[in-house]
């Protein structure tokens, strides 16, 4: 029998990314998701590109007898909690809603776990952990910094929840995967990253500037003390990091994890900056972005890129599609989803 895993904001970016790959791998998967920042565009993708009529659950993580319901409807043994809310500015003017979200479903999926006998669990980490680091590139031990944002917060509380949970009572695993920045589409162009209102990350925002959706892409800061004077990050493909969830949960399925609960960060291993990612897009999908030099965005850290050896060697992972690959994809996926041909 197929081993099945419980996709929680599977109806997401990349919850719906990580249910083809997962799919892709021979798993069976449920997606589960309350569609407040998402629609069922996201699950019929995964229907179409993986041939599967991939069962949906409409649900808020939060409403723990409900959630409980898809527990005992699905005989998934392992869970990847994807279902959050994301945005950083917001979580600064509105934390309760961050705090009570993000907690209280997180909490749900692990006692959820527990109660039904269910026990391997991936949990959906960020780079933001780290803060601005001392130094770069982060390992998995580089000292975790005071959040900025209560976004942050949540990351940092639930893989403490998780640390503890998975140490104390050894009848469930887990591990945190830190994202870095994730980009790009499924090459499909059938699923991708579809903010709603103005986006707030920098490549939909590049993609939306060149479908003519946006005026001008504002590059933030160039006073920067970075070889160009824009920031630095790691822009990790969006697939790649799918392909980093199969790996993981896989990993502990098999029993093969060295720890109740492990962390690995995921990223390319290269800072890239803003400028250059522009430079890119530009040179790679042959469109002219326009663009203008505007002030520093409050909370921005200068730099920040993974060291991937911990994924390289424990679980086999690393990033294949290159960065103009990746950028490719994204504006496939935008002239896809607004009918640019
Ligand atoms: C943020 C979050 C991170 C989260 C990620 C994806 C923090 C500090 N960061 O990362 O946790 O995983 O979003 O949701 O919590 N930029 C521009 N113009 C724009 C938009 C962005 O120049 O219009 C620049 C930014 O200054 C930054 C880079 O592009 O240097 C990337 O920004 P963004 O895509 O927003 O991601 P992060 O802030 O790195």
């Amino acid at each position: 029998m197929k081993e099945m895993v419980l996709v929680s904001g599977g109806a997401g970016y990349i919850g719906s990314h990580t249910a083809v790959e997962l799919i892709n791998a021979g798993y069976d998967v449920v997606v589960a998701d309350n569609l407040s920042n998402a629609d069922m565009s996201g699950v019929e993708g995964v229907r179409k590109i993986t041939g599967v009529d991939v069962p949906f659950v409409e649900v808020d993580c939060c409403d723990k007898e409900a959630f409980r319901k898809v527990f005992k409807q699905y005989n998934f043994n392992s869970v990847i909690h994807f279902a959050a809310y994301k945005a950083v500015g917001e979580s600064v003017s509105d934390p309760m809603k961050y705090y009570r979200n993000n907690l209280t479903s997180f909490l749900n999926v692990l006692e959820l776990m527990r109660e039904e006998g269910r026990e391997n669990v991936v949990f959906s980490s960020s780079a933001t952990v780290y803060g601005e680091a001392d130094e770069l590139p982060v390992t998995e031990l580089t000292p975790r910094k005071p959040a900025t944002s209560s976004y942050g917060n949540t990351k940092q509380i639930c893989e403490d929840i998780l640390r503890d949970v998975a140490t104390a009572y050894g009848d469930l695993k887990g591990i945190s995967l830190r994202y870095f920045n994730p980009i790009g589409a499924h090459p499909s162009a059938l699923i991708g990253e579809l903010p709603r209102g103005v986006p707030q990350n920098l490549v939909p925002f590049v993609t939306q500037t060149a479908a003519g959706i946006r005026e001008c892409l504002s590059v933030f800061g160039d006073d920067y003390p970075t070889p160009d004077g824009s920031c630095l990050r790691d822009y990790i493909d969006v697939v790649d990091l799918a392909k980093a969830h199969v790996v993981a949960i896989t990993r502990m399925v098999e029993g093969k994890n060295k720890q109740p609960y492990e962390v690995f960060n995921v990223g390319t291993g290269n800072g890239v900056s803003v400028k250059e990612l522009l430079s890119s897009f530009e040179r790679v999908n042959g469109v002219k972005v326009n663009h203008k030099i505007a002030p520093r965005r409050p909370g921005d850290v200068v730099a920040i890129w993974a060291d991937t050896t911990l994924a390289n060697e424990e679980l086999g992972w690393r990033a294949e599609r290159t960065l103009d690959e990746t950028l490719k994809s994204a504006w496939e996926w935008e002239k896809n989803v607004r009918g640019i041909k």
